[in-house]
């Protein structure tokens, strides 16, 4: 199956039966969301560009399908690790088969800029988590000198040359500053972006862009300054592993009563989720390999609201939602990055759960979708037993909440839309079924 094919379609259903603890270790892959900006930011040099710790996901597959069609060398020189050499770009247009594919080739157009001049890039459309415009990519690309043309299902970029800008983000987006930083480090003159995302993964590839020869300086005020330069070179990174796959383990220890060594999780990426699964019931000891998560004791509600880094990560949110459902009390989860990353719990109150959304701002301070209609809080009420039943998985993230509550269900699920969950799950079913999760696949038909 391709990567496009793996879009549209379950290679599988996975058939889980709740109960069993899960136990033993686990390792964590490196992080997808750094993995395909660092493969993007190799288009910046003719050089080659060699990453390590990339995860076997459809999400990379796709990117690498994107490479090969603009006729870069793309090849795999290890089990997690890729080599990019994009000496020539033979083509400045990505297909249309990658509209609505995913938000990576909106990042390729500041290093196509700067290579070809001009580009055709096709639009990311909106998902089942918000609409996720791209207005700030654009309007920070044409301050910094590029056309813009906006079309239907794709936009077009041309330009003579980027040059440096100021730019303050209305919200601290990670993709738009990703975008900015490709387009600025090789752009004349000195960018500043005001109200900067500062993401682990952001630092990483920045790291990247370093060894590669690059001046970005990433200041303590939600500004990141980068002076042009005026070549970048190859290099060899590995990259960090992911801290969302890491908390989604956590989790999973937690919520079955288990206890998991996340091999490869670093705490300093971590620190606010394991502060929160603290408050919840669960410890964490760290071992000469990563992290041990486990269930120290019953397990209580709590509130959080999700927030850019340092924040609460809001890939973070569905797994901890569905612990929240095995904790006494009421909790409250405000979330404050996507309009609409909720509908995921309709499905969980058909197994039992008991959660209430509101589209007010719950728990605290108003966030930018106050009085805007989207039902982004959430109150849960627990614990309450879950029964397994027929789960259709709606995106990535929602994905895993939905295993982890067939895990701790009486009974056996059945989920489609797996092809979701292994966009950014490096082989889940082996992994779980070592953990000693009682999973199964079923073929699609
Ligand atoms: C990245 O998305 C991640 N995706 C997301 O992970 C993650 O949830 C998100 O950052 C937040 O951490 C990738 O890295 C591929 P944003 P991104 O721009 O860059 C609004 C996953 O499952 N906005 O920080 O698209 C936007 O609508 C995914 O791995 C605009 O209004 O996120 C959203 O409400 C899901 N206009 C908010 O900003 C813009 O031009 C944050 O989005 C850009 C963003």
């Amino acid at each position: 199956m391709t990567g496009t094919d793996a879009m549209t379609t379950d290679r599988h259903l996975y058939r889980i039966t709740g109960g069993a603890p899960l136990k033993g270790e686990v390792p964590v892959s490196g992080a997808k969301n750094a993995v395909t900006k660092q493969m993007v930011a190799a288009l910046l040099t003719e050089e080659p560009v060699t990453i390590a710790n990339v995860p076997r996901i459809v999400e990379v597959d796709l990117v690498v399908g994107m490479l090969r069609q603009l006729g870069v060398d793309v090849d795999w020189t290890g089990d997690h690790e890729i080599r990019v050499e994009a000496g020539a770009i033979a083509d400045s247009g990505l297909a249309e088969r990658y509209t609505g594919a995913n938000r990576i080739p909106i990042l390729m157009m500041g290093p196509l800029l700067h290579r070809v001049r001009e580009a055709v890039i096709p639009l990311p459309g909106g998902c089942q988590i918000g609409k996720r415009p791209i207005d700030y990519h654009l309007d920070a690309l044409r301050q910094m000198g590029a056309e813009v043309t906006e079309q239907p299902t794709a936009v077009h970029v041309k330009t003579t040359g980027l040059v440096g800008a100021h730019i303050t983000l209305a919200f601290p987006s990670v993709g738009a500053t990703e975008n900015i930083v490709l387009a600025a480090v090789l752009a004349r003159g000195t960018t500043v972006i005001h109200n900067a995302a500062v993401e682990p993964e952001i630092i990483d590839t920045i790291l990247m862009l370093q060894k590669m020869g690059a001046l970005i300086e990433v200041q303590t005020d939600r500004r990141i300054v980068i002076e042009g330069v005026r070549r970048l070179t190859g290099t060899t990174h590995s990259a960090i592993t992911d801290r969302v796959e890491a908390a989604s383990f956590a989790a999973a220890a937690v919520a079955t009563g288990g206890s998991l060594e996340v091999i490869g999780a670093r705490q300093a990426d971590l620190t606010g989720l394991i502060n929160t699964l603290h408050r919840i019931g669960g410890g964490f000891a760290e071992t000469s390999r990563g992290l041990t998560f486990y269930r120290a004791r019953d397990l209580t509600a709590t509130s959080f609201r999700t927030d850019v880094h340092p924040g609460l990560l809001t890939d973070w949110q569905q797994p901890l939602v569905l612990l929240l459902t095995q904790a006494a009390g009421t909790s409250v989860v405000h979330e404050t990055i996507y309009e609409d990353r909720f509908g995921y719990t309709l499905q969980l109150r058909e197994m039992g759960a008991r959660i209430e959304l509101s589209t007010a701002c719950l728990g605290g301070d108003a966030c930018r979708f106050a009085n805007r209609d989207h039902a982004h809080s959430a109150v849960i009420s627990g614990p309450t037993p879950l029964s397994g039943r027929e789960l259709e998985i709606p995106d990535l993230r929602a994905g895993f909440a939905f295993v982890l509550a067939a895990l701790v269900a009486d009974g056996t699920s059945t989920i489609s839309g797996t092809r979701y969950l292994e966009r950014g799950y490096e082989d889940p079913v082996s992994r779980l079924t070592a953990m000693g999760g009682q999973v199964d696949t079923v073929p699609v038909g």
